[in-house]
């Protein structure tokens, strides 16, 4: 999988709906097919692979994401979704069966970077987006996400939509360094923080950067370095918060001009619902001041909040005995990452299963975990999904 979309230092760039997502589902399906998975692709492009059970259960879903961010790693999001896969072929190669049927999920666009925001596709099926809203969405050259979808081959219908089901499960690298200093294999994830995306758009006046005298200038992007260094300050001086400015553009861009717009985004994430909100009220503070002074107006578009959210205990249940099960050692932590579990555990039951990172590194192409981690965080997904599925 991680050959599709190969870049040069040693990562992956699979962003969604791209020619190498599309690569990437097309060898999912070839996969599934030949595990004995009915295949099944939603009106939002997600994928689901059913493997039959004894009973007429609702199935139990164990998976993740394929599409990367720009310049990724090879494990965040694929590793859930072929650990799911690998689930499924060992209970075929064993002749084993369950009650439940278990179906293997990939998730349409959980990255949320070439169209924001994030999870949108388990939040459309867990209601939290429209489906008009999900097809409006456009990336940057101004495409939209029912056109890619459909152009990609993978617009399905709603009928396939993964909503009844009786419980999830999602095996993810820890992106963190947790696991790494507590040194375990694997973690039981006991949640997800709060995370808050923003929008900013400063408007000074584009001006010649020569003739220009220094106190008549409305430097769109000396107001946006102040920003930046302010999200950074607010988020250093209130513990257990991150705060991140990752895409910022400016217009016109030339060497020669002083920039009359800058459009930036701001991620704020903290285990607080409070706390997130005091994070953004400060930034709004910030902003009027420097507005104040630069005579540089800022827009503020808070587009996206995903409230934190605890994992099931009945699912965190099974976790557990299963790696008792197994005699593992685990952690159990909080997961300050994203992931489409977030939105599933609003359909059905859910908690996660994070596997080591080497250095906590994620989202650039160092991102590593020893095939020792691999398999341990792929059994523990075993032993719990056979729990779950009985
Ligand atoms: O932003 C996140 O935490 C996830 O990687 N989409
Ligand atoms: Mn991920
Ligand atoms: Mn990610």
């Amino acid at each position: 999988m991680a050959r599709i979309g190969a870049t040069p230092g040693g990562g992956v760039t699979r962003l969604a709906l791209s020619a190498e997502d599309k690569a990437g589902r097309d060898l999912l399906r070839q996969w599934m097919v030949e595990a004995n998975l009915a295949v099944g692709v939603d009106d939002f492009g997600n994928m689901i692979g059913l493997r039959a059970g004894d009973d007429d259960l609702p199935p139990i879903l164990l998976g993740s994401h394929l599409d990367t961010v720009r310049q990724g790693g090879r494990y965040d999001g694929a590793y859930g979704v072929l650990g799911a896969l690998e689930v499924v072929r060992r209970l075929n190669e064993l002749g084993c069966r369950t009650r439940h049927p278990i179906a293997v999920v990939n998730w349409t666009n959980e990255e949320g970077v070439r169209f924001e925001p994030a999870m949108l596709c388990s939040g459309a099926i867990a209601g939290r987006f429209e489906r008009d809203y999900v097809y409006d969405r456009t990336d940057r050259d101004g495409l939209r996400f029912g056109d890619e979808l459909r152009q990609i081959g993978y617009l399905g219908d709603a009928a396939a939509r993964p909503t009844m089901a009786a419980g999830y499960l999602e095996l993810h690298i820890e992106q963190g360094p947790i696991l790494e200093a507590k040194q375990v294999p694997v973690g039981i994830v006991q949640g997800i923080v709060g995370i808050t995306w923003l929008d900013v758009r400063l408007t000074g006046r584009a001006d010649h950067a020569g003739p220009s005298p220094m106190p008549l200038r409305r430097d769109a992007l000396v107001a946006a370095a102040r920003l930046v260094t302010a999200v950074d300050a607010i988020a250093r001086e209130t513990d257990g918060a991150v705060g991140t400015v990752g895409r910022l553009n400016v217009a016109p861009n030339s060497i020669n001009t002083i920039p009359g717009e800058v459009v930036m985004s701001v991620d704020f994430r903290h285990p607080s619902a409070e706390v997130l909100e005091a994070l953004v009220g400060r930034l709004r503070h910030v902003a009027a001041e420097i507005e104040a002074g630069s005579g540089v107006t800022i827009v503020i578009d808070r587009f996206w909040t995903s409230e934190p959210t605890p994992f099931d205990p009945k699912v965190l249940a099974a976790v557990e005995a299963a790696a008792n099960d197994l005699g593992m050692a685990a952690g159990r932590l909080w997961s300050s990452a994203g992931h489409d579990a977030k939105y599933v555990q609003e359909i059905c039951p859910a908690a996660m299963i994070f596997a080591r990172s080497q250095d906590g590194l994620s989202h650039c192409e160092t991102e590593f975990s020893t095939p020792d981690d691999l398999v341990a965080g792929a059994n523990l997904l075993l032993g719990a999904a056979l729990r779950l599925a009985s």
